[in-house]
């Protein structure tokens, strides 16, 4: 145990297990030399159910050697392992460095696997059933929860499958996306619109950029507070990947579509984060990974 953030319980932890530890030999020793007063016939008087009587004879010696052993295992494995407070112990194991030598002993097995992959572009790799069969594994594994199991995703979850991309569609920026994670932030931004009939007003407009149903006198009316939006937007609502601010124009809605949906993500901002995968996965599985979800909507290279 070494993540105690306090000095005290380190030390209230270490103290109370040797105190323990010495208590119980103490008490093993005392008992091994007292001698309680027997009668003659080595009875200590006590009578049970009428006749059953207490002997005063010695533990067996095998017994009491079971107490010595577990009293020196104990001091022993406190020494070997930690087991008083900090104390990282003489072997220097912990559960956690046995976790990462398990981890990179298991990506060690599986680099050769990886090794035909890695100097092949993912527009090549895309074309490779082996390399294609072992990223939709990936995938299922690592990606399928979030994302579904066909990848199409769903409210809050982008599509990997219909070529319109939040943060970008090349293998290396699905690449940088799956490594390092995305935080797509959009702020509440109603203070810097106006009154709730501008927000609606301006709900309609960008209903109108993508051509979805919506009230075009509204729209008119709402079209000037898009100035509000258009930094991260753009003044066309055609987005900005390198902020992940999505296209508005293009009738894909990954929070929910309508005046509502839009006036939500108006009043309330969106936040909206991707883990990053680094830790978990290797480059090299990355990289297949990166170009299975490219191919997904790109014919992939012969
Ligand atoms: C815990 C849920 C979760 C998991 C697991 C997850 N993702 Fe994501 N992913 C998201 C969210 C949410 C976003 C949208 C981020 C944003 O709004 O900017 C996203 C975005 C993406 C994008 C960017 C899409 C775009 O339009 O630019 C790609 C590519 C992606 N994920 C691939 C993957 C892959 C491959 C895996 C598996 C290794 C994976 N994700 C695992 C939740 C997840
Ligand atoms: C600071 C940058 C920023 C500003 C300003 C901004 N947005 Fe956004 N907006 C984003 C980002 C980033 C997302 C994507 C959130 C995510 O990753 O899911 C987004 C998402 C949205 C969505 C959801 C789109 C969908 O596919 O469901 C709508 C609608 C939207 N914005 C409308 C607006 C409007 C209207 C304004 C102006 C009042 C505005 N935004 C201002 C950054 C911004």
């Amino acid at each position: 145990m070494s993540d105690f953030t306090s000095d005290f319980w380190h030390l209230y932890v270490a103290v109370l297990t040797l105190v323990s530890i010495i208590a119980c030999a103490i008490l093993l020793w005392v008992s091994g030399t007292t001698k309680v007063k027997a009668h003659a016939d080595n009875t200590t008087g006590h009578v049970w159910d009428e006749d059953l009587r207490e002997l005063n004879n010695p533990l067996p010696k095998w017994w009491v050697y079971l107490f010595i052993i577990t009293v020196v295992f104990g001091l022993a494995y406190g020494l070997l392992y930690p087991m008083f407070g900090r104390y990282a112990g003489v072997l220097g194991w912990s559960s956690l460095g046995q976790h990462s030598a398990e981890v990179e002993r298991q990506q060690a097995a599986i680099a050769p696997l990886y090794a035909g992959f890695k100097d092949k572009p993912a527009e090549q790799l895309a074309g490779d059933a082996q390399a294609m069969a072992i990223g939709e594994r990936l995938f299922m594994n690592n990606c399928a929860q979030c994302h579904g199991s066909d990848a199409r995703g769903s409210k809050g979850f982008p599509n990997l499958t219909d070529g319109d991309w939040l943060h970008g569609g090349s293998p290396e920026v699905i690449t940088t996306t799956i490594t390092q994670g995305r935080h797509g932030v959009m702020p509440p931004m109603a203070a810097a619109v106006g009154n709730a009939e501008d927000v609606r007003n301006l709900a309609n407009y960008v209903l109108s950029l993508s051509g979805s149903p919506h009230d075009a006198v509204r729209a008119s009316q709402g079209q000037s507070k898009f100035a509000a939006c258009a930094a991260c937007h753009g003044a066309d609502g055609k987005g900005n990947q390198a902020i992940g601010a999505p296209n508005l124009t293009d009738n894909v809605w990954l929070h929910g579509w309508g005046e509502e949906a839009v006036m939500r993500a108006v009043n309330n901002g969106i936040s909206n984060q991707m883990p990053a995968q680094a830790k978990l996965l290797t480059a090299d599985q990355i990289h297949v990974l990166s170009a299975y979800v490219w191919g997904l909507s790109n014919r992939p290279a012969k």
